[in-house]
């Protein structure tokens, strides 16, 4: 079956057109025929966070191209003229509400006739609207020209089912945008299986007996993580996305004899809900504690320090000071994801734990989390292949692929993008 993934809910507008056979437990198998990505996070990075309409302008501006290169590098033929001559009404009114992509689609629907694709699927939630809504209205369009069925898929069951996948050769960003012949099958999963979700938008820890059926067990009461990673990382004055920026700095404190006990009673910060009886997490105070740290150095001039050189003299201790809250930031909130996933596995006797969403892609919380399953005799968490922790369109089009297998289509008339879909 060929599965054409469209994800736009967030800052990375992606498509990916993939073949696949079997089923969760039984000979899956899938390859990428084509893939394409964007990712607008050097347009956001200078507002510091993603703008949801900037989002959605660029989302319009670049699906069209992306599905042309997705549709050019996989073998599958799309000669001729998919619209008829009288547009039918249906159409135009989609396509009048969506009028960044008007004269693209049509341009490119008059170019190319209908590709050998059984079915799309389109990210409807959660996420940014305005940047989903491109995307559905987008995905309601080719269903109606090209007359194959839709497929709604959940992002977050996108992230789920990419981090189960054993993914060859191993990609990465650069491999997967030239489309390498990549291949992927499905690896061991034992029920009762927990999936710790982590990203800019999420932090959920979701209890599976079943596939495809979830319980959310506990979530974030305010700031997600990755979105922690994103203001403590302002706070410090490094560019946006923060979560690999401090997970490079904390790295190199780590690695750093001097600067690990220069001061290390004095930049503690706290451990969130790690005691709270209960699966939920908080990562606003961090952000908090993080600020009256900063406040009490001294040092309000980080938040500008990118654009303000700093003297020299002061320069070092900055550095330094820098390094160390990022470390003992990454430390209080690898202690609670860690802390709170074994209490859930202890409490759900799971044999399964995966990690996904954009903050898997962080090596120290996986290297922990490792270490905590392996003392209560349990395997590495699963994880995403390298360069596919943050959104794509493989994601989609996999998670869409299981629900096609299930007849789960859409009508494409109804499809409504919803910010806050919950897995369930
Ligand atoms: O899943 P994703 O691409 O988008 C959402 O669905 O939100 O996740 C993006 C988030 C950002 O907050 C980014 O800072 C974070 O993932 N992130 C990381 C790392 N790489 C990306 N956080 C911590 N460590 C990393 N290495
Ligand atoms: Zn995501």
């Amino acid at each position: 079956m060929k599965i054409l993934g469209i994800e736009t809910s967030c800052d990375e507008s992606a498509v990916c057109l993939i073949e696949a056979r079997g089923n969760f437990d039984k000979d899956f198998h899938f390859q990428i025929l084509g893939n394409s990505l964007i990712s607008q996070i050097a347009i956001h990075a200078q507002y510091g966070g993603v703008f949801p309409n900037l989002a959605k302008r660029e989302h319009a501006k670049n699906l069209v191209p992306l599905l042309e290169q997705t549709l050019l590098q996989s073998v599958t033929s799309c000669q001729g003229d998919a619209l008829p001559k009288k547009i039918p009404e249906e159409l135009q009114i989609l396509l009048a509400r969506e009028r960044a992509l008007y004269e693209k689609l049509t341009v490119f629907l008059h170019k190319y006739g209908k590709p050998e694709i059984d079915s799309i699927a389109v990210t409807i939630g959660p996420g940014l609207e305005p940047a989903l809504w491109v995307g559905v209205n987008f995905a309601r369009a080719l269903a109606l020209v090209w007359n194959v069925p839709i497929i709604a898929v959940n992002h977050m069951e996108g992230h789920l089912i990419l981090s189960m996948m054993e993914i060859q050769p191993h990609p990465n960003y650069s491999q997967i945008l030239k489309n390498l012949r990549i291949e992927g099958s499905m690896r061991r999963i034992q029920f009762p299986m927990l999936a710790l979700l982590i990203s800019g938008g999420h932090t959920e820890l979701v209890l599976s007996e079943r596939w495809q059926q979830y319980k959310i067990l506990g979530a974030t009461r305010d700031d997600a993580v990755g979105e922690a990673f994103d203001k403590v990382a302002r706070l410090l004055g490094l560019p946006y996305p923060g979560g690999p920026q401090i997970s490079a700095l904390a790295k190199f404190a780590r690695n750093d004899a001097d600067l690990t006990q220069k001061n290390a009673e004095k930049i503690k910060l706290p451990r969130p809900m790690l005691n709270s009886g209960d699966l939920d997490f908080s990562f606003a105070g961090l952000k908090t504690a993080v600020r009256r740290l900063i406040e009490s150095e001294g040092l309000t001039l980080l938040r500008s320090d990118l654009e303000t050189p700093l003297r020299s003299d002061i320069e070092s201790d900055l550095d330094a000071f820098r390094m160390q809250v990022a470390r003992e930031f990454e430390d209080a909130v690898t202690d609670v994801l860690v802390g709170k996933t074994m209490k859930a596995v202890d409490e759900y006797g799971i044999q399964t734990v995966v990690v996904g969403g954009g903050v898997s892609a962080n090596s120290y919380i996986r290297l922990l989390l490792a270490e905590a399953l392996a003392k209560a005799g349990l395997p590495p968490p699963l994880v995403p292949a390298p360069g596919l922790a943050t959104d794509n369109a493989l994601m989609i089009a996999l998670a869409g692929y299981f629900r096609a297998l299930n007849k789960e289509f859409a009508d494409p008339s109804e499809l409504r993008a919803n910010g806050n879909l919950k897995l369930v």
